[in-house]
């Protein structure tokens, strides 16, 4: 994953680098370092852990330069410390590098085979190196290009060079670059977000090129090194705020933002006065659509295993779901009646982008639902669906899971309005429910206190449980997902059916099980399968809609949210967990923006 920055600048560069490598720390934050150069010394400082041990650092021992470059790692090659972490320096070059060298321990024999020696444990060190030994001979873009020659593999570069103080070169095989214009000031950056406090006119450079940046001036040049005209693209204005405002972490400001962001995605595609949904342009005829694919990953994934129950009980459309990275190496049979739509908070998550990519290849339709608009996966879609979630800042997805179900559903309801699946009274039926979410979801948000008590059945657990049917269980399996990735405790989702074909025998005294059930078609299943539960002991957490189910002395906690359709209790059930999450990672100490060895965007395979 990683981030990367670089600046070309008249003015010293290190506080910029600093800020934009806050906003990156999304994508890593295992080790923190920069490189300026001044007077033809690179300069390097380097830290483990955080952007703001750096700072720190900085303080102390200031860097000068007016050029240089930036890094937050996420590690892959070797442990996360200050040797690991980038710039990775020669005498004659410093390098920051996102992605993944495949054939690092190759190059790394041969270049040792003739006494060249590795600092780090890294395979970014072998880009360093081969720079520094192409120089010998070649000029700087030359020497880059003779580099990349001999690399296999996803990654993203910023380089300076000690003999020629004026620039930076970019270089981009799979990992995304940005590159961004200002008045004597130009920059790289692994994505927009890290450069909007600085420009908001920018160039995305294209699948193997490169770019020479100075502070006058960019010139962009293809995988043949043949010279590029790029276009400059104006970004659109942050959707939401950046900073925490009186919340403690951005994961509860994001948790609670929810029925805005919800209501400004409902108020994008939904005409109120006409109780139609605005969704035109659809890249294959809706009525000629054979079968939607749905691609994610992590929390997206969930959102896609959702609204397969959605399209196949509201639609006549046949709807396969997939693990992008599960996807990307599958022989698929593509067809090109079918919609491969592809689901994404960053819209950079590598394993998705690869998984688009290998549709164009194929010449099928693609869409995405994406946040970020201005990312690579949108950008590489032919029809792009935004959830309008604002800025999602929290590692563990909150805000944007509610968005991809909003979008999602939508979706769904246009489809199969077009296509006569549903009819007009139903139709409108469903859009005027769905216009209540917002404020169901603020009623959710109402039992916190609850929650809080919950969560201290599970400190001292040794595992936890959600059980689920029908789409209650992508939900489940969205619970579990939050808890781990937050309090690092052993959570499995489960279909509750499934249950008794072998995760029973974990079932033991006292151990925290959630069961989703929702006054839907699989109530009473799902019932039954609790009661399997207590009998082996465990802790009930019983969460409904249903008014009239009475909470008995087997169920430790229960937590009513508020009735709604039945297709939008997904979304309300959601919240509940998110905020068990929270509050468990709370009385754990877990860092709960930043949990461990996580990354927002992931963008490595
Ligand atoms: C990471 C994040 C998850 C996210 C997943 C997919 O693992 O920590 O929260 O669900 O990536 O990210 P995407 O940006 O594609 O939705």
């Amino acid at each position: 994953m990683c981030g990367i920055i670089g600046i070309a600048s008249n003015k010293p560069v290190s506080i910029n680098i600093i800020n934009s490598l806050k906003k990156l720390e999304y994508r890593g934050y295992d080790s923190a370092g920069l490189a300026t150069l001044k007077d033809n010394i690179i300069n390097e400082k380097k830290c483990s852990g955080r952007v703001e041990e750096l700072e720190k650092i900085l303080f102390k021992t200031p860097s000068n330069g007016n050029i240089g470059i930036g890094h937050v790692r996420w590690a892959t090659h070797g442990i996360p410390n200050i040797v690991n972490a980038h710039p990775h320096s020669s005498e004659q070059v410093s390098v920051v590098h996102n992605g993944i060298i495949e054939n690092s321990d190759e190059i790394k024999k041969d270049l040792e085979s003739k006494g060249i020696k590795f600092k780090s444990q890294t395979d970014t060190e072998v880009v360093t190196l081969l720079i520094t030994e192409a120089l010998k001979a070649s000029k700087p873009l030359e020497s880059v290009f003779k580099t990349l020659k001999k690399l296999k593999g996803s990654f993203a570069l910023g380089i300076i060079f000690k003999n020629f103080s004026n620039i930076i070169i970019g270089a981009r095989r799979g990992s995304p670059l940005a590159v961004g214009y200002s008045k004597n000031e130009n920059y790289i950056g692994s994505d927009s977000y890290a450069l909007k406090s600085m420009t908001n006119k920018i160039s995305y450079l294209d699948d193997g090129e490169l770019c020479v940046l100075t502070k006058d001036e960019v010139s962009f040049y293809d995988s043949r090194l043949k010279k590029v005209n790029k276009k400059i693209l104006t970004m659109s204005e942050n959707e939401g705020s950046t900073d925490k405002g009186e919340y403690k972490h951005f994961m509860i400001k994001e948790i609670v933002e929810q029925p805005l962001t919800v209501k400004n995605c409902i108020d994008e595609y939904v005409d109120s006065l006409k109780k139609n949904i605005n969704i035109v342009n659809f890249p294959i005829e809706p009525q000629k659509i054979n079968k939607i694919i749905l691609i994610g990953c992590g929390t997206a994934y969930n959102s896609c295993l959702t609204a397969k129950y959605w399209f196949e009980e509201l639609t006549s459309i046949d709807v396969e779901i997939d693990i992008a990275s599960e996807f990307r190496y599958r022989k698929i049979k593509f067809n090109s009646n079918n919609l491969y739509i592809f689901v994404s908070q960053s819209g950079e998550t590598a394993d998705t982008a690869a998984a688009l990519d290998i549709c164009k290849k194929n010449n099928v339709k693609t869409c995405s639902i994406v946040n970020v608009i201005e990312s690579t996966i949108a950008r590489n879609s032919d029809w792009v669906l935004p959830i309008h979630a604002g800025i999602e800042i929290g590692v563990a997805s909150t805000k944007a899971f509610l968005g991809q179900l909003t979008v999602l559903y939508i979706l769904c309801l246009k489809l199969a309005f077009i296509r006569k699946d549903i009819d007009g009274n139903n139709y409108v039926k469903n859009i005027i429910n769905l216009k209540k979410l917002p404020e169901a979801i603020k009623t959710c948000l109402k039992s916190e206190s609850n929650i809080q008590l919950m969560a201290k059945e599970f400190v001292s657990a040794k595992g936890s449980m959600f059980l689920g049917r029908g789409s209650s269980y992508p939900i489940a399996l969205e619970g579990a997902l939050k808890l781990k990735e937050l309090s690092y405790l052993h959570a499995e989702g489960y279909p509750a059916g499934e249950m008794k074909h072998g995760p029973l025998a974990l079932i033991e005294e006292g151990l925290p099980v959630i069961v989703i059930a929702p006054k839907d078609k699989y109530f009473e299943k799902t019932i039954s399968n609790m009661q399997e539960v207590i009998a082996r002991g465990g802790k009930i957490i019983f969460i409904t809609d249903n008014k009239k189910e009475s909470l008995n002395e087997n169920i430790r906690f229960g937590l009513r949210v508020p009735h709604v359709d039945n297709f939008l209790s997904p979304v309300l059930l959601t919240l509940p967990l998110q905020m068990l999450a929270y509050h468990v990672a709370l009385l754990k100490n877990c860092d709960v923006d930043k949990p461990r060895n996580l990354a927002k965007s992931v963008t490595v395979e």
